[in-house]
């Protein structure tokens, strides 16, 4: 079952991983923690795992960070952020959860530990925690977690996410001193009034607000943003909105975003597995999804993979100027590549079908239909295992410029991050049986005209 696991994402060195943790560049490195049950690849007593980076792209495994406290009623360690305080000292914030009293709907609390300055050795503060439920009066927030912390002017600002009334939300929090704080308001709320946010974000991007935040327990687990400005009533008021990947629960959960040393943007993501029943494979759960950067381009998210990711790429493929109707094997093969494609399209469907086996038993396909504005990652003929999540992931894409479309592939045994047109993103989890199924066909229904196609092998890390 080997073959069905990544070689180029992150993982955990054993074990479960969800939510990536607290990224942070410090003295010319990159360290991510992420939520970590070493002890099974099922969610449980969660850790945090901690590994540090030159590139983002080669990972050193460090000693574990946090582990939950049971002699303290803690049994799991939740997510959260790190911050350096205004005397130089690495701080983690995150959500302390037990079990009666301290569970996580209504026991929550969010408590501190401080580092050593390379990051390694971690010690949970004596105050804890840093703050209680209490601290919202009587406005009873459940499932109250993930706190994200960042400093403006004097003063630091913490989002948590949380239910309030059936509803989720953001909370924000302002505090002088990172140890006593304040509560300011409900930033924003789910309009339906369901489920919980999760893992909230707010950054800037030029000068607008951008509001991040993965909603739970709903029918709808996409993760979404906001952009917009955050009033001086600490209210969010959203310009436009959209979905930031569209795999969900299916691909990509939970992320978290920290300027990096360069200025840059940039969002860690959690992709589960979809295995469902199936059991052929033991031992690791749980992969990160390539870092992708953030920005604004007229008025409009952008996402892309940090371009340091070319550093995996080997053998080359690539071919310009062709037109094709029906289906073109691209005579590209592999199970870990990359693909970008410039292609012009007006009318009728084209796909790129990839983990395709020879006689096409396995393939996953990627539907863009010009005409209807939809994207469409079909999952159905994916697997041949039986037990396996295959719904297909959905998106509606903004017209074409010039009925021109970029699309960026990135394949890893048993991960799928697409990027259409630079923003729209559906990522997922796919587990062909064959070890043959690595073609590459791409087609159409009326001529599409392909104006460059490249595609690379990229380089097994693990
Ligand atoms: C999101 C999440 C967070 C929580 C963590 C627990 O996937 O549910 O809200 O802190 O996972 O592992």
């Amino acid at each position: 079952m080997n073959r069905l696991k990544p070689v180029y994402h992150f993982m955990a060195p054993v074990g479960w991983m969800n939510d990536p943790n607290g990224p942070i560049y410090l003295e010319g490195a990159y360290h991510l923690f992420y939520q970590y049950n070493p002890h099974g690849d099922h969610w449980d007593t969660i850790h945090w795992g901690h590994a540090r980076s030159r590139d983002m792209v080669f990972w050193e495994h460090l000693p574990i960070a946090l582990a939950p406290s049971l002699e303290k009623g803690e049994h799991h360690c939740f997510s959260g952020c790190t911050v350096v305080d205004d005397e130089g000292k690495p701080i983690i914030f995150y959500t302390s959860v037990g079990e009666g009293e301290r569970n996580q709907i209504t026991g929550a609390e969010q408590w501190m530990a401080t580092g050593s300055s390379d990051l390694i050795s971690w010690k949970k503060w004596s105050g804890n925690p840093v703050m209680t439920p209490d601290i919202h009066g009587d406005m009873a927030v459940t499932e109250w977690r993930d706190p994200f912390v960042w400093k403006e002017k004097d003063s630091w600002y913490m989002l948590l996410g949380g239910s309030y009334q059936g509803a989720g939300c953001v909370l924000i929090y302002r505090s002088p001193d990172l140890v006593n704080w304040e509560f300011l308001n409900r930033v924003d709320e789910d309009r339906e009034g369901a489920g919980v946010w999760e893992c909230p974000g707010l950054f800037t991007l030029q000068d607008k607000h951008v509001l991040l935040y993965s909603p739970d327990q709903t029918d709808d687990y996409r993760v979404r943003y906001k952009i917009g400005t955050l009033r001086d009533d600490f209210r969010f008021e959203s310009e436009y909105e959209g979905i930031l990947d569209h795999g969900g629960k299916e691909g990509f959960y939970a992320p978290t975003t920290f300027l990096d040393g360069q200025g840059r943007r940039v969002m860690f993501g959690w992709m589960p597995e979809t295995r469902g029943d199936f059991e052929g494979i033991k031992g690791w759960a749980g992969v990160q999804a390539i870092p992708r950067i953030l920005s604004l381009q007229n008025d409009r998210l952008c996402v892309e993979p940090i371009p340091e990711i070319s550093k995996l790429r080997e053998e080359e493929y690539r071919f310009e100027e062709q037109a094709v109707t029906g289906s073109m094997d691209t005579g590209i093969r592999g199970k870990a590549l990359e693909l970008q494609l410039v292609v012009r399209q007006s009318a009728g469907r084209f796909w790129l079908k990839v983990f395709r086996s020879p006689g096409g038993e396995e393939e996953t396909v990627l539907w863009i239909d010009p005409e209807n504005g939809s994207v469409v990652l079909d999952r159905s003929r994916s697997s041949l295992y039986p037990g396996i999540s295959n719904t297909a992931i959905n998106a509606d894409l903004d017209p074409a410029m010039d009925g021109v479309y970029h699309i960026r592939v990135l394949l890893d045994h048993s991960s799928i991050e697409v990027f259409v047109n630079h923003g729209t993103c559906l990522s997922t989890r796919v587990y062909p049986q064959r070890e043959d199924s690595m073609q590459v066909h791409i087609g159409s229904e009326k001529i599409l005209q392909i104006e460059a196609f490249r595609g690379w092998k990229l380089k097994a890390i693990r």
